[in-house]
């Protein structure tokens, strides 16, 4: 990817950061935030941490294993710093959000610790480490004033050109039994659509054709205002009304978001799936489970048959809806029977990906104190189950496309480097055949025909009558 300018001129004077991002997409979009106001701070980015002068590991807790990564990495660090003195290290996310204090405390290398609602501190923390002065900033702000950043800077390199992540809410207040994300991210809040409807039209402005909507449960936005008829003067609206503005603004192509709760899909929801042209057609819904007693154990307060019911009029409003979930296996107490409910729900939704997962046990959180842990190897064995079930599917739903017609958002070179790739509207990744240069590059979208199906991916051809856009 080439360099701005001003990168190159960061790298050859002036102070240089790296973040290294772990998790979700919130989480790479909060460090794309701190990128933006370090960069409105004189820093430049640097694509290496080995160089960096500045280095914000931005951290996730949802699993065990991502929140062990900070600590392998605070290890290794201490040497990093010790190669150039005067280097900063700080810690931000999921991680920093929960053990805040601990982690100054247990790591004397680590200069600041930035919680979740605290992201517009990060230049004020560094230029207090740059005293000498070592700080923690994890209160939790129940305003809207997180969500007011300054504009994008224009020295900062788009990683992915066409495309962005806009914040509509922030928070949940949903407290499933498994999960650290209403600990960590703290209560809803949802940001003024015109705030929205204004970040849209300046990235539509400078070329974004597709937006990704992003909130702990996206499709909450508003809820708590419009219920406490708060919604006029808060300035937001509900999720679907926000998405037909959306749609509305000149230039934007394509609006996506996640991650949704199946109990906010409303009658207008589910409406603009069929009504607007922007809106993909595609729904991460994650449904974490098949079986009812294990949705009752994870306080998910749906059943399986309102998904199955969900899934139909979703895809009466959208007949050609592209559907991907999460799941957990080993929940405590899930039994084979509850396992097979989940292997049939998959089956019955016809999930086109799904992304699963172990059960790991998250301190503080109510399923952390059930008894009837299921074994490690059984748990190992229901996720190899459920994943070569969801391959088979994936597989069979990629050769069904084949010889169709698709649109493709060109976002670069492939995997393996050699070709270009990108996504379609239904959020499948789609090599192009042929040489990745010359022809349309990264943020071009170009009418592709699809030749052939790989287990994780489509492979296109520019339709003949092509005309990049
Ligand atoms: N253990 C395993 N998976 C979890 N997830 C959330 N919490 C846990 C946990 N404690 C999964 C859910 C969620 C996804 C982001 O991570 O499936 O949808
Ligand atoms: Fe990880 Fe959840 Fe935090 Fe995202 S919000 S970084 S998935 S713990």
């Amino acid at each position: 990817m080439g360099m701005s300018y001003e990168t190159q001129a960061g790298l050859e004077g002036g102070r240089s950061f790296h973040i290294r991002t772990y998790g979700c997409q919130m989480n790479v979009h909060d460090s794309e935030k701190i990128a933006n106001l370090l960069a409105h701070a004189g820093f430049a980015e640097n694509p290496e941490d080995e160089d960096a002068d500045l280095l914000i590991v931005n951290t996730c807790s949802i699993r065990e294993k991502a929140e062990h990564r900070l600590y392998t990495d605070l290890g290794r660090l201490r040497a990093w710093k010790e190669r150039r003195p005067g280097r900063l290290l700080g810690v931000a996310g999921c991680v920093a959000q929960q053990e805040g204090d601990g982690i100054l405390r247990r790591f004397p290398t680590v200069d600041f610790v930035c919680g979740t609602h605290n992201l517009r501190w990060v230049p004020a923390m560094v230029a207090a480490a740059e005293q000498g002065r070592r700080s923690l900033r994890t209160e939790e702000d129940p305003s809207r004033a997180r969500f007011e950043l300054p504009e994008r800077h224009p020295g900062l390199a788009s990683p992915t050109p066409g495309r962005a992540f806009v914040t509509v809410m922030e928070g949940c207040d949903m407290f499933c039994s498994f999960c650290i994300v209403p600990t960590t991210r703290g209560r809803e809040v949802s940001r003024s659509a015109a705030s929205i409807v204004d970040e849209v039209r300046a990235l539509a402005d400078r070329g974004v054709v597709e937006v990704t909507l992003l909130g702990q449960t996206v499709n909450a936005y508003g809820r708590h205002d419009l219920r406490r008829g708060r919604a006029d003067d808060q300035g937001t609206t509900g999720f679907a009304d926000l998405l037909a503005a959306l749609d509305a603004v000149p230039g934007i192509e394509r609006i996506r978001y996640t991650s949704p709760h199946p109990i906010f899909f409303d009658d207008a929801l589910i409406d603009a799936h069929g009504g607007l042209t922007s809106l993909c057609p595609h729904v991460h819904l994650p449904v974490q489970s098949g079986s009812d007693a294990v949705l009752e154990a994870m306080r998910r307060r749906y059943r399986g048959d309102e998904v199955r019911a969900l899934v139909e009029r979703l895809r009466t409003a959208r007949p050609d809806l592209a559907l991907t979930t999460d799941l957990i296996v080993g929940f405590p107490g899930e039994s084979d029977a509850d396992f097979e409910a989940t292997l049939e729900l998959v089956r019955d939704a016809g999930f086109v990906d799904s992304y699963s997962f172990k059960y790991s046990p998250r301190p503080g959180t109510r399923a952390a104190e059930l008894p009837e842990a299921v074994a490690p190897e059984r748990a190992q064995e229901r996720l190899e189950a459920l994943q070569e079930l969801q391959r088979a599917q994936t597989l069979a739903a990629h050769r069904a496309r084949v010889g169709s017609e698709t649109e493709v958002l060109v976002e670069g070179a492939s995997r393996r480097g050699d070709q270009r790739s990108g996504r379609d509207p239904y959020h499948r990744v789609v090599n192009l055949a042929g040489p990745a240069e010359p022809g349309p590059g990264p943020g071009a979208r170009v009418a592709v025909q699809i030749v052939e199906a790989t287990p994780h991916s489509l492979i296109g051809e520019l339709s003949p009558a092509a005309v990049p856009r």
